[in-house]
Formats: structure tokens, C-alpha cells, sequence
């Protein structure tokens, strides 16, 4: 028998060395292996300086065992917070018991409980589930799916201005940012309308027969949280009926509760044909996705076995552990009455955020939002900002000139221990996303912290953002 030779181990770091990094090691290893251009706006809002050790709740805990207030909440994705009890005890458990996770061969106890799950939370027929890992695959599903429904002579796809739905190839070509388009080949049988603009989606269906789907976000996040009015989506909804055009809604950000409902198209008592969901589905633990179709379309594309596999689950689609995380994650949503919460929280938030705008109406623009998805929107100030200092601006980089929202987020971070997120097309918006967990606690001390920031006026937040860079 020949000896195999033996396969030195490569210089491998293990899970210790990976929690133990310390600042500049990842800050090397992500400039070196994983993304320098991202390190560069790191760098520049200061989230560099950071390394966070634990998570709870509504925090994040850094290395010096500062607690940092998330109502960033990973866009969304963190409906329970960080690390919530429930969801812990329901893993760890999981774990223990050995129970299986890749389930191609056989049925999943766990994926057939989780679709049930989200069949029962559904309204109208939308009972028919796939299962994924990332919105962007969701998406995908959800837009094939219609597209096979529909039939090769109705194959145009409307989308919205400003949407974003994901950066596969697919969902690209419905994503409406040259930057992420890029010089990429895209779907081209697409149509491109302004979001919430009924009359444009009219003409389109009347003009165009071969129209066969509409894919809409129901509250554009990236947007920077555009909703349409309830009138929007039920003359949508009659409109589609007339004209048998299948209507996708995303879900992957507004869902889950976020918007004060289960969905943010319950707000107008309607029902689409597909949705999707992802970020909190996977309860802030796990990578977890769904695409939820009305059961006709769903058979009509793929209900026969010889039509089954054409889009069946992937690989990780309905791993064992990721799907009990987000059946506990659904569990806990009404047992803990996190929808009702999320729609009193945000009404509370946005009263107190319009109370700020009254007090600095030459900093704060709009505030706009349902539930605890809030955008702040800022006055575009690189004209009005006081001559002396427009050089200083201008040698910053070219994403946040004239963007307070970059200044305003870096320093809520350095100076009041507090996280937001921005927004991909609108740089002047900030947008808020925290846990539905989230209590009034929290958003007074956010509002408090926004208070004080903005109290030093535009020129004192520039002039601090431009010190925080030189130290
Ligand atoms: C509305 C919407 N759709 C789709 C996606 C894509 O999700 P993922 O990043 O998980 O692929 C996102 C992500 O931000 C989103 O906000």
C-alpha cells in the first residue's frame, strides 16, 4: 500500500485566535483579504476604532465594555435584539440533541414546521414556501416564480424607482442603482416606473401586454423609507387583478412586524401574489430566508413532480438549526407582542424626532416612517455651510460632502455611544431600524443624544467630525 504523503496543516488561526484579534490584525486581515475600499469609509466615520466583544439585547459591548445603543439593527435584521434568551435556549438545545442540519434526503421536521408557520402568519392564500438564506435569494425565488406563473408571453417585469432588491444577478436588474448596476448584463425585459406613481403603472399595464409581473418594495428602506399611500397599494392591488399582472412584494426589510404589522401591506388590507421575507426571519442568530406565493402560482410553476426541482431548495435551504432559530423568532413576535410594540414605539419616536425637527428646522428636513422603521431626513447643507468652512469639507471623501448624515452618525458614535445606519441612495438620510424589543428608555436616550449633537449646530458638528478625523 502507498503512504499518502502528509498535508501540513496551513497556518491556521482557530476560534480563540479569531475572537482575540486585536484591532490592527483585523484591521490588516480586512484590508488584506477581505475588503480595503469598505475600510476606507470605516476609517472615516471612526466605526474602525471598534471592536465589539458581546451583544445583548439593545446593545452592543466593545472592548473597553462600552455599551453602544443599536438603532442601526443590522437594516432590520435584528427583531429581537442581540442574542435574545429565548432564541439562545432554543439553539443551544438543538445542539445538544444532536439534531440533523442538512435534510436534502429526507422530509425536515424542522423546514415543514417553519413553512407551516409562515403560512399561518400569511394573509389571503399565500401559503406556499421556499426556503433560503439571504433576501437577495428570497427575491430571486420570488421573482421566478412569478415569472413561470405569468408565461413566457408575459415575461416584463415593472420595478420602482430607487428600489432595492438584492445584488445577484437577477434582482440586480430590478434594483434601480447605477452604482451597484455597475456595466453588469442585466435582465433586460424590465420597466422602470417612480414608486408609488399609479398612474405611470396604469399606463404601463394598458400599454404593454406582455407585462406579466410587478415587483414593489412595500416601504423602500434603501430609499430612504419611501412609503406609497394605502389608496397606492389597493388601486395596485385592482389594477393587477384587471390586467392578471402578479404582484411581488418585498418584504425582506418592512416584514417581520417592523412596520407595526406582520407585513406593511396589511396596513392597506391587501394582499400580493408573492412576498418575501429574510433579516429577522433568522431571529439575529441565523441566515434564514422565505418566499411565500399564493398556492395557484406557486402549482402553476412548480407543483408537478416533473416541474419540482426547477427552483427546489438549494443546499442550505431549510437547514435544520436556522429553522427552529426562526420558528422560536415567530413564537416570540406574539408571545412578546413585539408588532403592537414596534407600532407604539414608532409612534412614539417619530413624535419625539418631529418635536426635534420644530427645534433645529434648519437641520432636520423630514422624519418619516411606520412602526420602527424611521428615516431622518437632513437638510442638504455644503451651500449653506459658512465659506471658511467648505474647503475642509470638500477634502473629505466625495460620499459625504454635503451629507450630514455621515458627520451626524460618526459622532453619535464617538461621543454618545450610539449606533444608526445610513442609507444607500440618499446620503442625507438616516435611518432608523431598531430591535422591536425596543422600550421608550431607549428612545429617549436616543432622542436625547440626537438632541444634544444637534444643540452644537451644523458648524460645530462639522468642526468636531473634521477634529475626530485629525486625532
Ligand atoms: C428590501 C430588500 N430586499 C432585498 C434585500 C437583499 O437581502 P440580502 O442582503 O439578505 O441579500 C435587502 C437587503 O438589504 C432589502 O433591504
Amino acid at each position: 500500500m502507498n503512504m499518502a504523503p502528509k498535508i501540513t496543516k496551513p497556518n491556521l488561526l482557530s476560534v480563540e485566535d479569531a475572537k482575540a484579534l486585536d484591532l490592527p490584525h483585523m484591521t490588516e486581515y480586512f484590508k488584506d483579504h477581505l475588503n480595503p475600499g469598505q475600510l476606507h469609509f470605516m476609517k472615516l466615520l471612526g466605526f474602525n476604532k471598534v471592536k465589539i466583544e458581546r451583544a445583548e439585547g439593545m446593545y452592543y459591548i466593545d472592548q473597553n465594555d462600552r455599551k453602544i445603543l443599536d438603532f442601526f439593527g443590522g437594516f432590520g435584521s435584528l427583531a429581537f435584539g442581540h442574542n435574545h434568551p429565548r432564541v439562545l435556549d432554543a439553539r443551544i438545545k438543538f445542539q445538544q440533541e444532536k439534531r440533523h442540519e442538512i435534510a436534502m434526503a429526507f422530509l425536515s421536521q424542522y423546514a415543514s414546521a417553519l413553512a407551516k408557520n409562515l403560512a399561518e402568519v400569511s394573509p389571503g392564500d399565500l401559503d406556499m414556501v421556499f426556503l433560503g438564506s439571504s433576501g437577495s435569494e428570497a427575491m430571486e425565488a420570488a421573482v421566478k416564480v412569478a415569472e413561470r406563473a405569468a408565461g413566457p408571453e408575459r415575461s416584463r417585469i415593472v420595478y420602482a424607482e430607487n428600489s432595492f432588491h438584492g445584488k445577484t444577478k437577477g434582482v440586480l436588474s430590478l434594483t434601480d442603482s447605477p452604482l451597484y448596476r455597475g456595466e453588469f448584463r442585466l435582465v433586460d425585459e424590465t420597466l422602470c416606473v417612480p414608486f408609488g406613481d399609479i398612474d405611470a403603472i396604469r399606463n404601463a399595464f394598458e400599454a404593454d401586454p406582455r407585462i406579466g409581473v410587478i415587483v414593489l418594495e412595500t416601504i423602500q428602506g434603501g430609499g430612504g423609507i419611501i412609503s406609497a399611500p394605502v389608496s397606492f397599494w389597493q388601486e395596485l392591488r385592482a389594477l393587477c387583478d384587471k390586467h392578471e399582472v402578479l404582484w411581488v412584494a418585498d418584504e425582506v426589510q418592512c416584514g417581520m412586524g417592523r412596520s407595526g404589522r406582520f407585513y406593511a401591506f396589511e396596513h392597506a388590507g391587501v394582499v400580493p401574489d408573492v412576498t418575501a421575507l429574510a433579516k429577522s426571519l433568522g431571529a439575529g442568530k441565523s441566515a434564514m430566508a422565505a418566499m411565500i406565493a399564493r398556492r395557484d402560482i406557486y402549482m402553476k410553476a412548480y407543483g408537478k413532480p416533473n416541474t419540482a426541482l426547477i427552483h427546489g431548495p438549494a443546499t442550505f435551504g431549510g437547514i435544520g438549526e436556522a429553522c427552529i432559530t426562526a420558528i422560536e423568532g415567530l413564537n416570540i413576535l406574539y408571545d412578546d407582542d413585539l408588532i403592537a410594540n414596534s407600532a407604539a414605539q414608532g409612534a412614539y419616536l417619530l413624535k419625539k424626532l418631529e418635536a426635534l425637527q420644530d427645534k433645529y428646522p434648519k437641520i432636520i428636513k423630514d422624519v418619516r416612517g411606520q412602526g420602527l422603521m424611521i428615516g431622518l431626513e437632513f437638510q442638504d447643507f455644503s451651500q449653506t455651510l459658512p465659506m471658511v468652512l467648505r474647503p475642509v469639507v470638500s477634502v473629505l471623501d466625495d460620499k459625504l460632502k454635503g451629507s450630514l448624515s455621515g458627520f451626524i452618525g460618526a459622532l453619535l458614535l464617538k461621543d454618545y455611544d450610539t449606533l444608526v445606519a445610513f442609507t444607500e441612495y440618499n446620503r442625507n438620510v438616516i435611518r432608523l431600524e431598531p430591535p422591536l424589543i425596543c422600550m421608550s428608555e431607549h428612545v429617549d436616550a436616543f432622542v436625547d443624544a440626537l438632541d444634544s449633537l444637534l444643540g452644537r449646530g451644523i458648524v460645530g458638528i462639522v468642526k468636531d467630525f473634521v477634529a475626530s478625523q485629525v486625532k
